[in-house]
């Protein structure tokens, strides 16, 4: 949540600025601005709302000239989002400016000292105390003062500071929020995401907890709390300028629903040898998986549910008891885990609040944790025993889709892994799931092909007040994803249920006309969720049937249809998946919502 990048060079910063915050919109949008330093003096400009009106009112930039400088996307935590809140918040003397991302727990305390001190706020914002504590702590030595005021503070925070006595230098922090430097020729940067640096430069450091980094267009120092130069790795980032730029689809939810055959390609090719899977990633021997005693899945909301569909596979191949968990509720859980628990935690950004507590949590009571992540070098990612990047490339619409279908096939691949070296699996059976593995990318594309209807689909239930989803085993846990991908970009309330369990309850709410869709792709338990449309239909549903093309009982049952190739259910989430994000994309564009920023969401969600 909020994104933060800051400049320092030999061109003006405020045009590379914008660029920036463009990319890094999607983590909130809220609202925006700039601070940049020209001649020892530091201007700002804020708006309230999306950074196109911050390019506007600074004419893309032109106005406000000045060679360092630092800028802010917003998701509001404390306070409104009003000009007044938006970053970059100014110190009283106007020496020093700050955008911040993550949240000062102890501002309350802070503040009140702060003003006993005699200083004034000009916001509602936790953050605007670090800024003060900044002009309070200043000697002339800006490394000494950001050691002590960081000294100060409780909680997360990725920080960009600028201080009028060093015009051409820019400062950051880290504490457990994103932050990344990236190395120009000439000039420097930082940002929350890489996507925001791609298009000036590929080599990156990856700033860890307690660093911080001084920069200026010809050099980049990465110190740590005593004030010790740390030297530190640069990685080279793999992808281009390309990969987070929208390539001629109207929204980046479209583009990345149809890079799925790619991604999953992607993520199951690296790990493929001799018709074997191969998880270097991994050291895990057979003994110590036979020690294991239950496999515990956390996450969060689509993550979550990938978890929810990736269960079945895991159990049936492993033998091992899997439960999954609401990372936010399995922090809070004195859950029953040990060193024979395996916990596998799944995260796109690898940055998600909720799951790295719920991780340390874990890790805390002895489990070993493996992390199906996405985003290199995330925290999740550095935090983890064993991390598997799922190599997405970089999801940039806030409602995921190829992070939840790769996430799901990463759990399928491990299901494999495992159930092999625990010698559950035979060679026949592995191979035939390797073939099934292997075969995945075709039969997404073939979902995606089967649906060009989900578009008209979208004008008949667009308007409806309620859409239930409804389904039993992995469909219904595909369900739950197919609802919150309905919910987040369409607005239109979206509800899943086990479709065994309406009558005791949920059926009353059906009436005439009422959208139920229906998932019917489990072939063992495919009569049983006939008996349940056909029981919704004699209370007025309409039902949108999702299944195979030669399903004739279904099909002369289901008022609508969506289609998949016929697959076996074991590994059919992330086929099953695409006419459901193809049909929630296609209402929410009827309903003329803003599909990549969704209201009230942010696509890494760094609070509790
Ligand atoms: O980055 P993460 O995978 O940890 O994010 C978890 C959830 O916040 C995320 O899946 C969220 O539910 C998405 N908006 C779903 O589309």
């Amino acid at each position: 949540m909020c994104g933060i990048v800051g400049f320092a060079g030999l061109r003006d910063a405020a045009p590379v600025l914008l660029d920036g915050l463009k990319k890094l919109e999607y983590r909130g949008y809220d609202s925006a601005g700039l601070a940049v330093m020209k001649d020892g003096t530091i201007s700002v400009t804020k708006v309230s709302g999306r950074i196109a009106s911050l390019c506007e009112r600074t004419d893309e930039g032109r106005s406000m000239p000045g060679f360092t400088g630092i800028g802010h996307t917003r998701w509001a935590t404390h306070g409104a989002p009003t000009e007044e809140n938006a970053h970059p918040h100014l110190s009283n003397d106007g020496r020093f400016a700050i955008v911040h991302n993550g949240i000062i727990e102890n501002y309350i305390q802070l503040r009140e000292e702060l003003i006993g001190q005699g200083y004034h706020f000009d916001s509602e914002t936790d953050t605007e105390v670090i800024v003060h504590l900044l002009e309070m702590y200043y000697r002339g030595n800006m490394r000494k003062t950001l050691i002590k005021v960081v000294n100060r503070l409780k909680g997360s925070y990725a920080l960009g500071v600028l201080c009028s006595d060093e015009p051409e230098k820019i400062y950051a922090a880290r504490e457990a929020s994103p932050l990344i430097i990236g190395l120009g020729l000439d000039e420097n940067y930082f940002a929350s995401d890489v996507t925001a640096l791609v298009a000036n430069t590929r080599n990156v450091i990856y700033m860890d907890d307690g660093d911080f980094a001084e920069l200026s267009g010809d050099s980049v120092v990465i110190f740590d709390g005593t004030g010790r130069t740390v030297s530190k790795e640069s990685t080279r980032i793999s992808w281009d300028v390309q990969a987070a730029e929208k390539g001629g689809f109207d929204h980046f939810m479209l583009k990345e629903i149809m890079e799925q055959p790619g991604a999953v390609k992607a993520t199951i090719a690296p790990r493929i040898s001799e018709g074997r899977i191969v998880f270097d990633e991994i050291d895990i021997s057979s003994a110590e998986l036979a020690d294991i005693r239950k496999t515990v899945i956390t996450a969060c909301g689509s993550a979550y549910y990938a978890g929810c569909a990736g269960k079945y596979a895991l159990e049936k191949l492993t033998g091992i008891p899997v439960e999954t968990a609401l990372a936010s509720e399995l922090r809070y859980s004195d859950p029953l885990i040990d060193e024979h628990t395996l916990v596998i935690v799944i995260s796109q950004s690898g940055e998600t609040a909720d799951t790295i507590a719920a991780m340390k949590e874990c890790r805390a009571r002895g489990a070993r944790v493996l992390a199906i992540v996405n985003v290199v070098g995330s925290t999740v990612a550095k935090l983890a025993d064993h991390t598997v990047y799922t190599w997405a490339g970089p999801e940039i619409a806030v409602a995921t889709t190829k992070g939840y279908t790769t996430q799901v096939t990463v759990l399928y691949m491990l299901a494999v892994f495992f159930g092999e070296k625990l010698g559950r699996v035979s060679k026949k059976e592995y191979d035939k799931y390797m073939m099934m593995i292997a075969r995945l990318p075709r039969h997404i594309q073939q979902a995606i092909d089967m649906n060009p209807l989900a578009a008209a689909l979208a004008k008949k239930y667009h308007s409806s007040k309620a859409l239930f989803f409804i389904g039993r085993n992995t469909d219904y846990a595909i369900a739950l994803e197919g609802a919150l991908k309905m919910k987040e970009i369409s607005y239109l309330h979206a509800e899943a249920y086990a479709a065994g369990e309406l009558k005791h309850g949920t059926i009353a709410l059906i009436e005439e006309h009422t959208p139920v869709i229906a998932l019917c792709c489990n072939q063992k338990i495919m009569e049983k969720t006939l008996s349940n449309i056909v029981e919704v239909k004699a209370r007025g549903a309409e039902v949108l049937a999702l299944t195979f093309r030669d399903n004739q009982k279904i099909l002369s049952e289901a008022d609508d249809l969506l289609f998949i190739p016929k697959v076996d259910s074991i590994f059919s989430a992330v086929i099953e998946i695409l006419p459901l994000q193809l049909l929630a994309y296609y209402v929410a564009r009827e309903n003329g919502c803003d599909i990549d920023k969704p209201k009230n969401l942010a696509k890494s969600v760094t609070v509790e």
